[in-house]
């Protein structure tokens, strides 16, 4: 044996004891998976052959069935592909959709501009349709056995008394947000086709109705709303509805990145030139000169 191979093969009795703790099944266990099982010429997702579903399912089919663990019927998916159709894009006026694009301008490439623009939606932006299921399955348990009015008349005054915005309901500049009605009217047809119970759909119209009661101007419910009851009827957790969101907006997002990195533009910035931000700081001075008394009152004091 040379000196290398022998120094090579000393390892520390710590490590001598962490490889005999570790046998071959605990190894396989690591990463021990109910959500595919691939193997030299096999692929099946949750036990289904891959050959069967690009034959047979449809690409929702196949998030359902990944995501849940069983296939939906055809129509649940149908269902769910509404609410995956409406929220695929809102322009660039959407921050994630904006952020997207100026990376796709910054040479990072379209995984870098999709991942910009995706890790843009969190818990204020893209965060009210999580935010919305998991107030209606909290309005629909307290309406249970009682009275569904009361429910959401005590829910909307908890939220008056924080001076808090009902997640899923009102829009910036849409008055009625235009993907709304196709949406409930998906979820209407799905009750009467007893493909779901109906009880969101009937608390979120409920919430609508006294959100709105006295008002000239109505709160109706926008995409967040819309979508939160179907993910509520199909049984998704709040959890799931914001990775499905997001799973469909990464659409726009791809589309967005895709066409500013073919406009040939580098360095996109925020706002066009010559425009620039407007500045509320200290004007010009001295360095080292006295600057008592001059700090404006937009700067934060130190
Ligand atoms: C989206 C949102 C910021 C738009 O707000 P906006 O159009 O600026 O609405 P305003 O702040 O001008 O509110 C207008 C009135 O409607 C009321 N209102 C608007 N959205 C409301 C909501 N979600 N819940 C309760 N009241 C609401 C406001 O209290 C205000 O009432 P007032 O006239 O008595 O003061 C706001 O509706 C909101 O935060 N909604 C919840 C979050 C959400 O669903 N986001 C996803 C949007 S797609």
């Amino acid at each position: 044996m040379t000196e290398q191979n022998s120094q090579q093969s000393a390892i520390s009795p710590a490590r001598a004891a962490a490889l005999a703790a570790v046998d071959s099944q605990k190894s396989a266990d690591w990463w021990s998976t109910a959500v595919s099982d691939i193997e030299p010429d096999v692929i099946r997702f949750r036990g289904y052959p891959i050959q069967d579903l690009i034959r047979h399912a449809t690409f929702v089919e196949t998030i359902w069935t990944m995501v849940r663990g069983t296939a939906p019927t055809r129509a649940e998916a149908a269902l769910l592909e509404k609410a995956l159709v409406a929220a695929v894009d809102h322009g660039p006026q959407a921050p994630s959709i904006a952020a997207a694009r100026m990376a796709a301008t910054c040479g990072v490439g379209l995984h870098g501009a999709m991942s910009t623009g995706v890790g843009l939606l969190g818990d204020v932006h893209g965060g009210a349709g999580q935010q919305c299921v998991e107030f209606l399955q909290r309005l629909v348990a307290r309406a249970e056995g009682g009275d569904l009015a009361e429910a959401v008349a005590a829910e909307i005054a908890a939220y008056r008394e924080r001076r808090a915005y009902v997640p899923g309901f009102g829009h910036r500049f849409h008055t009625r947000d235009p993907r709304r009605d196709p949406l409930l009217e998906a979820v209407q047809d799905a009750v009467d086709a007893g493909v779901v119970s109906g009880r969101y759909l009937a608390a979120a119209l409920e919430l609508e109705a006294q959100l709105s009661a006295g008002r000239t101007r109505p709160v109706p419910m926008n995409i967040d709303g819309a979508t939160a009851v179907i993910y509520a009827e199909l049984g998704f957790s709040a959890e799931l509805a914001r990775g499905l969101f997001i799973l469909s907006r990464s659409v726009g997002v791809l589309a967005h990145s895709w066409e500013e990195s073919q406009s040939g533009r580098r360095i996109k910035g925020p706002m066009p030139p010559p425009l620039l931000p407007t500045y509320t700081g200290y004007p010009e001075r001295a360095w080292g000169a006295d600057d008592s008394g001059t700090a404006p009152s937009e700067v934060p004091a130190e």
